[in-house]
């Protein structure tokens, strides 16, 4: 698709909450251990939200650093978008109270549901937004507190995710200089909908006792049958986003957090020189929605994104879903 407006990527920000969660910190009730968490995941310790903490307040902390990295104000912003499967209320929209914390009287809010690839759809929702004209400052979010939603019970899955929010401002690149997008993509997989789930809570299957007693609110994961296909998604992804440009052009590759071998799988098949490849799994774990914003403004800090230079993120998960962005800094 090409735009009408190129869109540029104005900010970034993103918060972790401050408590830190060794993997040693499982072993107290679960058959496990620190070096097999490692070993099969890269993952030495995530950030999990304290008592009292959710999607929103996290959401606002990162908002309130991309904004400021955009120059921009609450007022300003035409449209909020939150992708998150973790939202503080089964309704209304986490964006709504965004809303509010920032005073974006102006803006039109939605959370939409992409699980891991959520902050790229929101991305590439509010590039077509304002490629098109219709809208000109818009604030996305990938937001997650997963914590809340693991099962503790189950050592394939708890040990994988943490929580965090990563959030972007989007306008007009004339307006802001930076983070020209040049690519875009978004796909779907229903036939993977079981992949990943949290099969009670909805029409459904509504909370009951027995729901309840069956630990079926929380997240469902076939561990192996996301590995195989998020280490060939990584690399389709990379593959479509990179074409028509060398690794020369390449600073950095963000893809999503989802373990540290199905990246370096994926990395291996593509010739990528590892020092491209922004990991930050061993800190975090998988932050879902957050994941790809998160690692994306460590590299910003870090220095490792240098100017007119390439940057591909890729992120994939439940539905399944995926999407992918080229990004000239
Ligand atoms: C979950 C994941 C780490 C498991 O790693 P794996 O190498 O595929 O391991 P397996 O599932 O084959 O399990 C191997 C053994 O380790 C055991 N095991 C699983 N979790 C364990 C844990 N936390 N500690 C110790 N042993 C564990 C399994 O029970 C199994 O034992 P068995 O051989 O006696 O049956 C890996 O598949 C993965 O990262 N998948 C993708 C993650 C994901 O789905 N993310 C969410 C979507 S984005």
């Amino acid at each position: 698709m090409s735009s009408i407006i190129p869109v540029g990527i104005a900010g970034v920000g993103s918060y972790a909450p401050e408590r830190v969660v060794p993997n040693a910190w499982f072993e107290e009730f679960l058959d496990t251990s620190n070096e097999w968490i490692v070993q099969r995941t890269g993952i030495e310790e995530r950030r999990f939200v304290a008592e009292g903490e959710n999607t929103s307040q996290m959401c606002l902390a990162a908002a309130r650093r991309a904004m400021d990295a955009a120059g921009t104000t609450g007022e300003e912003l035409d449209m909020i978008i939150v992708g998150t499967v973790s939202p503080d209320q089964q309704l209304p929209a986490v964006a709504n109270l965004v809303q509010v914390g920032l005073g974006a009287k102006n803006a039109a809010c939605f959370d939409l549901n992409a699980a891991c690839t959520g902050f790229l759809t929101a991305m590439v929702t509010a590039e077509a937004y304002i490629a098109a004209g219709r809208a000109r400052r818009i604030l996305v979010l990938g937001a997650e507190t997963l914590s809340r939603f693991i099962d503790f019970t189950d050592r394939g899955s708890c040990i994988l995710f943490g929580d965090g929010a990563g959030a972007a401002v989007l306008m007009p690149h004339a307006d802001c200089g930076q983070g020209e997008i040049l690519r875009t993509t978004l796909g779907s997989d229903g036939e993977g909908y079981s992949v990943i789930e949290m099969p009670a809570g909805g029409s459904q299957r509504p909370a009951t006792h027995e729901t309840v007693e069956a630990r079926d609110h929380f997240l469902k994961v076939r561990g192996r049958d996301v590995y195989r296909f998020a280490v060939a998604k990584i690399a389709s992804l990379v593959r479509e986003m990179l074409e028509g440009h060398t690794l020369d052009d390449l600073c950095a590759v963000v893809p999503h957090q989802v373990n540290r071998r199905i990246i370096d799988s994926a990395v291996e098949k593509l010739d990528i020189p590892p020092d491209k490849v922004v990991v930050n799994i061993d800190r975090y774990g998988n932050t879902s929605a957050a994941s790809v914003p998160l690692a994306l403004d460590e590299a910003l800090t870090s220095g490792r994104v240098e100017k007119d230079k390439l940057v591909i993120m890729a992120a994939f998960g439940a539905g399944l879903s995926w999407g992918g962005a080229l990004v000239r800094w």
